[in-house]
């Protein structure tokens, strides 16, 4: 149950000195696809006070990096760099996850020495059981099994992943004491304050492109009542509104079907959600699109058009706005439109704005958000902001997190275990 006080091992209940410690970190991050630059380290730099902490350990990083086929699945070289330009001290980066010269390299590491892996999810392993609810699976891999003897302990730092079971993420639990990072540990206590019983109406916003997630999560939120009201935007909006009966137009349609080739179900999705919650989902009114190389605001009586939908227009902006005025819980995942162009950014500015106003315990989640509140310079304004998106918005939600169920499990394992500091 979220909120509650989690019975987990963090690394202040070990003398980590001197001990060999495998961390899992999610520095999954924007790459500029050309060059493969990190365009936004936010993830990278949140890890640094976990790494900062183990510094007289002998520490070997794991972590991943997109998903195969997408332009920014690459290995973890830059990143690495980039964690030791942060960090001020070398993390070295390591070609290889489990073989031999990995293995060598790990037993030869000292204290204080850091490395990072290549990204988990060049291996098999790490994909196909994506989500496989039976842990042995998880624990019988060869990513696990060669890891496991050589390690003392695992930290689970990667909080923005903890709703995934993957070999890396929950294949340790029972093999030797599984720690929360500090990343793991801040989140739950930050993230835990959004199930204060006083805290209603609780909003969330839910924007950006990851529609197949969030349309799911929204339907648990409404179910177990974790959220009052769910605010669309973005193109989780843009689904609603089809879902509404509202006719797009082909630029945004042709759009959701080249990026989401079941896109018609996830309308149905929408469709019954509207059925069942049409009082609690609310759906953008008006929307901005591209004119003669201006921003042309379109009532719903204006749709379609063959241009597509880039962001939510004013009359949408005023009316989440009151709601965002009288929430005293407010989620925001993911911007309302296409905030890299300045003049589809008018929408997502004034909603992050009028959040960073609010007086409501205030979380805002993902990648993009994050970059949103960097440009806004808003990052002082927001109680809480998680390192999650799919996790943060799961997890507020109320859902399974097997991450954290790995650090409870674990911990009930090796509670009476010889490991515990004196
Ligand atoms: C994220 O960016 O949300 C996490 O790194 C998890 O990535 P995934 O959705 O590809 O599993």
């Amino acid at each position: 149950m979220p909120g509650k006080p989690w019975d987990i091992f963090t690394l202040d209940d070990f003398n980590l000195k001197g001990r060999t410690v495998l961390v899992r970190v999610d520095i999954n991050s924007p790459l500029d696809p050309k060059s493969g630059r990190i365009l936004d380290d936010y993830r990278i730099r949140s890890h640094l006070s976990t790494i900062r902490d183990l510094d007289k350990s002998k520490v070997i990083i794991l972590a991943h990096q997109s998903r195969p086929g997408k332009i920014d699945y690459t290995s973890l070289s830059s990143h690495a760099l980039r964690m030791s330009q942060l960090l001020g001290k070398r993390v070295e980066y390591v070609d290889g996850l489990f073989d031999s010269h990995v293995r060598q390299r790990v037993r030869s590491l000292g204290p204080g020495e850091k490395i990072l892996l290549e990204n988990t999810r060049f291996y098999a392993e790490e994909i196909v059981l994506k989500g496989e609810k039976e842990h042995s699976k998880h624990e019988n891999t060869h990513i696990v099994q060669h890891l496991a003897p050589m390690i003392d302990f695992f930290v689970h730092d990667a909080f923005a992943a903890a709703h995934r079971a993957q070999p890396t993420l929950v294949g340790f639990t029972e093999l030797v004491p599984n720690l929360a990072g500090r990343v793991m540990q801040k989140e739950l206590e930050d993230m835990g304050k959004a199930f204060q019983p006083d805290l209603s109406p609780k909003i969330a916003l839910l924007g950006g492109v990851k529609v197949e997630d969030s349309i799911d999560v929204a339907r648990h939120m409404l179910e177990e009542g974790s959220m009052d009201q769910v605010l669309t935007m973005g193109v989780i909006g843009h689904v609603f509104m089809l879902a509404k009966g509202i006719d797009l137009g082909e630029g945004s349609v042709s759009f959701l079907e080249n990026e989401f080739p079941n896109y018609q179900k996830l309308v149905d999705q929408a469709s019954s959600m509207l059925d069942k919650w049409g009082d609690k989902i609310k759906v953008p009114t008006d929307v901005a699109v591209e004119g003669n190389g201006r921003r042309n605001v379109v009532s719903l009586t204006g749709l379609p058009t063959p241009e597509p939908i880039m962001d939510i227009g004013i009359e949408t902006i005023i009316d989440y706005t009151k709601h965002i005025e009288q929430a005293k819980l407010i989620l925001v995942n993911g911007p309302a439109g296409a905030f890299e162009y300045d003049k589809f950014s008018i929408g997502t500015t004034e909603i992050f704005r009028a959040v960073a106003h609010s007086d409501a315990y205030t979380i805002v989640g993902g990648g993009h958000s994050i970059a949103v509140l960097e440009k806004l310079d808003l990052f002082k304004s927001i109680d809480h902001i998680s390192t999650g998106g799919g996790s943060c918005i799961n997890f507020l939600a109320g859902r399974a997190m097997p991450g954290i169920e790995a650090l409870e499990r674990s911990k009930r394992i090796f509670k009476k275990g010889p490991f515990q500091t004196p």
